[in-house]
């Protein structure tokens, strides 16, 4: 199926603008890999640059329907959001969003290019620094380490910003799906990825749910996507609340007290949310209670996030 969208004249467009060649391609190692997809560190040759990126790809002839629709709705979306790109050009797009490489052909294989992020994902990077740092700023690392989470969390905020200028919805914004690149900024990543490696714990087929939509990451989701199925760019501010609370957390998981996922909608609409962590911020805290209102008309727009989280890194100094 996935082989064929991609020879399908009606998708030309797309194809034509981001097909590069298998011989430009230099596979270096593995980084990642899940049930149906996995990840390869490699350099990818252009007209007159190099560049180091991760190419993700799934067996087409072993997944399942749902797996190849995920990547096809992933290559889909990342050239959606990038202009078309020249060996000369410079990135093309904001700076919080992955940067889009194409993709390769070779046989029956279809391999994905982004940007390589060096430091791995923003919830890997927290739990390290959970190990790793003394305490002493109010997220329990140091006053530097707080400075950068807050920055991080402002480039999240600045990717839903564009996301929603785009008219894309992302539906599973969490620290799992942000990478943090060579200059140290958070990329949000990954229409899908997550889902093949992180299945077990976080994605979960819910019992109401209609369609052959796959599991969900349930303990992101905002009550009405839990209820109702559906999914806006209000929905991702919910999630975005979550990631804060992931950061405050240092990778912590949503919802510790909660043992059966069942649980979380009668939980959520009898007006329960988590409750403050004595590492997290006043401040911080009321942000992510903003992202949690019911009515996804009171949420913040992704632009007074942005703002939110100017605020917080000064008063953080
Ligand atoms: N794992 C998955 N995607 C990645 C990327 N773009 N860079 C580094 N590691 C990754």
């Amino acid at each position: 199926e996935l082989i064929s969208w991609l020879h399908d004249p009606e998708n030309k467009d797309v194809i034509r603008k981001w097909e590069r060649k298998r011989q430009d391609l230099t596979i270096v190692e593995q980084i990642g890999q899940g049930q149906f997809c996995y990840v390869v560190k490699a350099k990818l040759r252009m007209q007159t640059s190099q560049h180091t990126v991760a190419a993700k790809t799934i067996r087409a002839d072993q997944a399942g329907e749902v797996v190849q629709r995920d990547f096809l709705r992933e290559t889909k979306l990342l050239s959606d959001l990038h202009l078309p790109q020249d060996a000369s050009s410079s990135p093309s797009t904001n700076q919080n969003i992955i940067q889009f490489y194409g993709y390769v052909l070779d046989k029956a294989r279809v391999y994905l290019l982004v940007e390589y992020a060096p430091y791995g994902d923003l919830r890997n990077y927290l739990s390290s620094c959970r190990h790793r740092c003394q305490s002493s700023g109010p997220l329990g690392v140091t006053a530097e380490q707080d400075r950068e989470f807050l920055r991080f969390a402002r480039g999240v905020a600045n990717a839903l910003a564009e996301l929603k200028r785009k008219k894309v919805v992302h539906r599973d914004v969490a620290a799992r799906n942000v990478l943090i690149s060579a200059d140290r900024e958070a990329k949000i990543c990954d229409f899908g990825l997550a889902r093949d490696i992180y299945t077990e714990s976080e994605y979960v087929k819910l019992s109401n749910q209609q369609g052959d939509d796959g599991p969900l990451p349930i303990r992101w989701m905002a009550l009405e996507s839990l209820q109702d199925g559906a999914f806006t760019y209000k929905t991702d501010i919910w999630s975005y609340g979550i990631l804060l609370w992931e950061i405050a957390s240092l990778g912590g998981r949503p919802y510790p007290g909660l043992s059966a996922d069942k649980q979380l909608i009668d939980w959520l609409s009898a007006g329960k949310r988590m409750d403050r962590l004595d590492s997290c911020p006043d401040h911080m805290y009321k942000v992510m209670q903003k992202c949690w209102m019911k009515d996804p008309a009171a949420r913040p727009d992704p632009t007074d996030l942005v703002q939110d989280m100017d605020n917080l890194v000064n008063t953080s100094e």
